[in-house]
Parts: C-alpha cells; sequence; structure tokens
C-alpha cells in the first residue's frame, strides 16, 4: 500500500469525523489565528444525490452564478449540506468563471465545465465519466429537463458539439430567438439542470458500481483520428469532439 503522510492521514481523519476534529486541520506550525486549513485530496467522500433534486437546484443555481456555478452547486452543494467538511470549505464562487463558456468566451459549455470540475472532486474514475456525459451532450437533443416552475416553455435543439457557442446558435436557429434574450439565459438554465441530472445519474451510477463505460468516438470521428490524431501518420491535431461542424468542406487533400 501507498504511504500515507501526515498531512493526509490529518485529512482523512477529519473526513472521517467531520467538524468534531476541525482543531486538527489546522497545523501546529501556523499560529493561532492564521487558520492554515489541510483541505483532504480528492477524491471527497461522494453519497448518492437525487437526481431531480440535483436538477432543481442547478436551475436555481443559474440564476444566481449561471451555468458552470449552477451544475457545480447542484452536486458539491447538496453534499456540503449532506455531509458539511470538507464540501463546506469549497469557494463555490470561483465557478462563476464558467459563464457563457468561460468569461463569454463561448468555448465548452459552462454546464459541461462545471460537471466535470464536480466529477473530478468526488470520483476516483472521473474520464470515462466525462467521456460519457460529453458524449452524451454532443448528440441529445436538449434541454431534456423541464423544471418545475419555469419562466417560459423552452424548444430544443442538438448542439453537435460540446461547446457553447454551436449549442447556444444551434438553439437559435431552432428557437427563432436572440443568443442575448431571456429566453435564451432560460434555455441555458433547462440545459444546466439537464446536465446535473445527468451528472448525478452517473456519479450515482458509478458510487453503486454499475457504471458502464459505453462511450464510443462516433465513427467519423475515429476515421479522422485514424490520420489526424495520435499515433497517426500526421498526428497533425487532437481532441474527442465531432469534427464535421467545423470541418464540413474537406477540399482536395481528401478523396
Ligand atoms: C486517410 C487519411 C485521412 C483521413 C481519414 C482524414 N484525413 Fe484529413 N488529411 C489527410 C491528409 C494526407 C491531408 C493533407 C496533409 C497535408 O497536406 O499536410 C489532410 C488534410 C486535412 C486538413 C487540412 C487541409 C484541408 O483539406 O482542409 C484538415 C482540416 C483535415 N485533413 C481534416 C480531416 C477531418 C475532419 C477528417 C475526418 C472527416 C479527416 N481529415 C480524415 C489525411 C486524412
Ligand atoms: C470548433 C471547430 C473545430 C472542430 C470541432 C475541429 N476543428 Fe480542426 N481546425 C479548426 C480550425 C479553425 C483549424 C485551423 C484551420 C486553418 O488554420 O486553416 C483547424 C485545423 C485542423 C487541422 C490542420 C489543418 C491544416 O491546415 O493543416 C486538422 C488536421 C484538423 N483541424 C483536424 C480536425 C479533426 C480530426 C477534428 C475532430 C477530431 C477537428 N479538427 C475538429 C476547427 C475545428
Amino acid at each position: 500500500m501507498r504511504k500515507t503522510s501526515r498531512r493526509e492521514a490529518l485529512g482523512l481523519l477529519s473526513v472521517a469525523t467531520g467538524a468534531a476534529v476541525m482543531g486538527t486541520l489546522f497545523t501546529g506550525k501556523a499560529s493561532a489565528g492564521t487558520g492554515e486549513c489541510k483541505t483532504p485530496k480528492t477524491p471527497w467522500p461522494y453519497e448518492k444525490i437525487e437526481p431531480a433534486v440535483a436538477a432543481e437546484r442547478a436551475y436555481k443555481g443559474y440564476y444566481e452564478g449561471r451555468c458552470m456555478y449552477g451544475v457545480f452547486v447542484s452536486i458539491i452543494g447538496e453534499l456540503a449540506d449532506k455531509k458539511g467538511f470538507p464540501y463546506n470549505t469549497f469557494p463555490f464562487d470561483m465557478m462563476k468563471y464558467g459563464v457563457g463558456g468561460v468569461n463569454d468566451w463561448a468555448t465548452l459549455c459552462g454546464a459541461l465545465n462545471g460537471a466535470a470540475a464536480a466529477i473530478y472532486l468526488v470520483s476516483s474514475n472521473p474520464k470515462p465519466l466525462i467521456d460519457d456525459l460529453f458524449g452524451w451532450y454532443e448528440v441529445a437533443t436538449l434541454p431534456d429537463y423541464r423544471p418545475l416552475n419555469p419562466k417560459f416553455e423552452i424548444v430544443s435543439s442538438v448542439s453537435h458539439s460540446t461547446l457553447c457557442h454551436n449549442s447556444v446558435s444551434r438553439w437559435c436557429k431552432a428557437s427563432k430567438l436572440k443568443a442575448l434574450s431571456k429566453e435564451r439565459s432560460e434555455r441555458c438554465a433547462w440545459i444546466t439542470a439537464s446536465v446535473a441530472k445527468r451528472t448525478a445519474e452517473l456519479l450515482n451510477s458509478q458510487a453503486a458500481g454499475a457504471f458502464k463505460a459505453e462511450f464510443l468516438l462516433p465513427a467519423r470521428v475515429k476515421e479522422c483520428r485514424g490520420c489526424h490524431e495520435e499515433k497517426s501518420p500526421l498526428e497533425n491535431t487532437r481532441g474527442k469532439m465531432d469534427c464535421s461542424p467545423c470541418h464540413f468542406n474537406l477540399g482536395t487533400k481528401h478523396k
């Protein structure tokens, strides 16, 4: 077995016994009042979360801190309420950076970004969960969760991408509504709820030992990767995302 350092041991102990040992979280070295906190290593202990509870919390969280924050707080905030330490020490507000695909750059969908962060915090095998979630998001008709008290009814669409940009613009096309409208914001709140629900389902399934990694790269992406990705003849790109939304016109170098 791996040797556990004193630091880790303290962390583990604190997780096990909770607030009662909060005192041990502060190093002997630190002078009283400086409060150097020993956060335990990840993964932090997980406990089943009701997917519908996560979805509603994510919807509400969206209006507090937008997409990334909404998904993250729906999982990690739930765990903080259930378990207290160490979850309740997390600086949740930092997750607001993911808004609009990171600071409104419309790169990675914030809901996915928040989910991946939460998964990495609590799962001992996060990668297949993220693959499953991202692969689902690309091809699913979303949102697929309708909150209990929605502000508007929302048309769904398929993004064919994990990017905020594609996701929003495909929805604008399907709904004929504007990207900076209240309806689009509501749509992203539903997406936040949908992703939170799916994330809770995946984490629950893995925690119960029932998760099977089923994500397979779509055949066409596999084909492209065969010549352009790792260990391929060209190896001049990387990634698992669908190539076709951007490279729909491949020109003369492909027959
Ligand atoms: C059989 C191998 C092969 C496959 C499969 C393949 N490519 Fe290529 N690709 C090439 C070669 C060879 C070039 C030319 C490289 C050069 O000239 O430097 C190229 C060039 C490109 C370029 C730059 C030139 C251009 O035509 O725009 C892009 C972008 C590209 N490929 C994307 C893709 C995508 C996306 C797929 C999947 C749909 C794909 N490739 C599948 C071999 C392949
Ligand atoms: C979000 C849009 C997007 C997606 C998705 C995407 N690409 Fe690209 N790709 C680009 C852009 C933009 C460039 C730069 C094109 C240029 O400079 O001419 C590029 C460049 C490339 C190049 C180098 C082209 C050259 O001229 O040598 C290859 C090869 C390539 N992509 C393959 C892929 C493959 C394979 C996938 C899927 C796994 C993929 N791309 C997914 C946007 C995308």
